[in-house]
Parts: structure tokens; sequence; C-alpha cells
């Protein structure tokens, strides 16, 4: 496991649904390239925020998906 590998992992992107950024990119590098395909597959968007603050965060790592994979 590299750092960044560690950093993801530690790195919560869902903070409602306590979901890391390793498992966003995981369901991103699965094919779910719009924040609606990452919220359904990794059961996040759905907490009491309703994806206020995540969906932003998870439009920015598919922005930028070629620096982030
Ligand atoms: S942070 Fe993801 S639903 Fe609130």
């Amino acid at each position: 496991m590299d750092n960044q590998e560690i950093i993801d992992k530690l790195t919560k992107v869902c903070i409602c649904k306590g979901v890391s950024k390793q498992t966003i990119k995981k369901a991103i590098s699965e094919g779910a390239d719009t924040v609606e395909k990452v919220w359904s597959m990794t059961n996040t968007g759905n907490g009491s925020c309703k994806g206020k603050r995540c969906g932003e965060k998870i439009q920015l790592i598919l922005d930028n998906w070629e620096e982030e994979k």
C-alpha cells in the first residue's frame, strides 16, 4: 500500500455515511462516471445532508480523475 492509498483510506468523502475516498475511487474505477452513479454504488449521498457535502467532493474527483486514479 502506498502513501496515497493510506491517505485515501483515511479521508472520508461522505461524512454522513463515513465512506472513504478509497471506496469512492474504487466505484469510479469500476465505471461510475457521474455523482449519482457513485452515490448508488457506494450507498452515499443519502445521509442527513442529502449529498450536499459529498456531492461536490465526488464531482471534483471525477473532474480530476486523470490525476486522481
Ligand atoms: S456527506 Fe454524503 S450524504 Fe452527507
